[in-house]
């Protein structure tokens, strides 16, 4: 035990030195743009709230009568007996959203987005004739990474990792690969940059190539498309070679996340999904409550919200223009604002508390070495005036001096 401590100690210590060492922070309210941290109020520009659904009444009313009607535990997995009525039709439900862009959908509810995304990457290169060629994009979120690495462990699959804004090196490869068995996986919004990923081009090499393309659309479920239903709906693409994956923590405003593809790769899951087949389903009081903000994405509600969220965004473009930070290119609610080193983006971050804001500064290993960032991203419940005075306080703390 000593031995460890030590060890510990010391690695805690050079985090520290690299100013790498992440913190907690306790929030005392619930979530939404005004939140409450240390007995303080700060204006908060950091959440995946896009839609404003988290504190949503019609929510908060839908899963307390989940929770009197089903019930508020599952009790076991969803292959022993948790699987309720419920959990039944909120999976039919979330098959229907992608239905004009995967032909024969089935759906699998799973109880977070780092669960489905591992369960559909390492049950999809788990496949009985030869090891899997699985294609992975650099910028790609942990849970895919971690997915692929398992994968890796697991089925003795090779990766190859690819830019996505440069398809040239990827297509290469892949005419140079004669595995009869590929995996294309990728962000369909990238997490810390905001930017989409090129689902048309990367489906046209996966029709080349015989291969699936497997898409996180955690960002882009309930916000893009004009129903919400994500990044498929907007490209009007379809294709059964297309694995969809969206969470429901996110602009769904409560937990989860769903698999999403033809019936026979959901068979599949089914039976090789670890994270599905081991794991106590999800509280059935919670698949009410999404069925209920299913409906809510769909209509009146989630449409003013993303016409809101919209405009914020634009808002936000057309005040953004600094001297000496970046601004990377994103028309999605993550507006990331890159400032280079770690000091300078905990620095800022800190400014900006002290000015009464919560923007997250964002540090390797989650982006790349000396890009570092304040990832800032909008809602539908933020206001223009909001939006316009967190401008002007970068404006000025910028010309006090800040360079990257
Ligand atoms: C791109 C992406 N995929 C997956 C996840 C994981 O989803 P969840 O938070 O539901 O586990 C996240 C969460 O931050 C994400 O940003």
């Amino acid at each position: 035990m000593f031995f460890v401590k030590n060890q510990i100690t010391q690695g805690l210590a050079e985090l520290d030195a690299q100013l790498l060492r992440r913190k907690i922070r306790t929030v005392e309210s619930p979530c939404g743009t005004r939140i409450h941290i240390a007995g303080r109020e700060l204006q908060a520009f950091c959440s995946n709230d896009y839609l404003g659904f988290a504190n949503h009444p019609e929510l908060i009313n839908a899963l307390a009568e989940g929770a009197r009607r089903f019930g508020v535990g599952s009790g076991a997995s969803h292959l022993i007996s948790g699987h309720q009525t419920i959990h039944d039709l909120l999976e039919t439900k979330l098959a229907q959203t992608q239905a004009q862009s995967i032909p024969k959908a089935n759906a699998l509810f799973f109880s977070t987005g780092y669960l489905a995304n591992i369960s559909a990457i390492t049950a999809l290169s788990n496949l009985k004739s030869s090891a899997s060629r699985i294609y992975s994009a650099r910028l790609n979120h942990a849970s895919l990474i971690d997915g692929v690495r398992l994968a890796k462990g697991q089925s003795n699959a090779d990766v190859f990792i690819f830019d996505h804004r440069d398809l040239g090196p990827l297509g290469d490869e892949l005419k140079r690969d004669s595995s009869e068995h590929i995996l294309i996986v990728i962000d369909g919004v990238f997490s810390m940059d905001g930017d989409l990923a090129p689902i048309g081009e990367l489906l046209q090499l996966a029709e080349q190539h015989d291969a699936l393309l497997l898409i996180d659309d955690a960002h882009g479920f309930g916000v893009l498309g004009n129903q919400g239903h994500g990044i498929l709906e907007d490209s009007g693409l379809c294709s059964e070679r297309l694995i969809y994956i969206g969470t429901l923590g996110k602009a769904a405003g409560l937990s989860g996340a769903f698999v999403c593809a033809h019936e026979l790769l959901i068979e599949w899951l089914i039976q090789k999904a670890r994270p599905y087949i081991y794991s106590t389903a999800s509280s059935p009081a919670v698949a009410f409550a999404l069925i209920q903000s299913l409906d809510l994405i769909k209509g009146r509600v989630g449409q003013e919200a993303r016409t809101k969220l919209r405009s914020n965004i634009t808002h936000w473009q057309n005040l953004a223009q600094f001297k000496t930070w970046q601004i990377l290119k994103s028309d999605t609610a993550i507006q990331p604002i890159v400032v280079g080193s770690n000091e300078t983006a905990l620095q800022l971050a800190k400014d900006l508390d002290l000015a009464g804001y919560w923007i997250p500064a964002i540090r390797p290993p989650t982006v790349p070495q000396g890009m570092s960032r304040l990832r800032m991203t909008l809602s539908a419940t933020h206001t223009h005036a909001e939006i316009s005075v967190l401008a002007k306080t970068l404006f000025d703390l910028e010309s006090k001096g800040w360079s990257s």
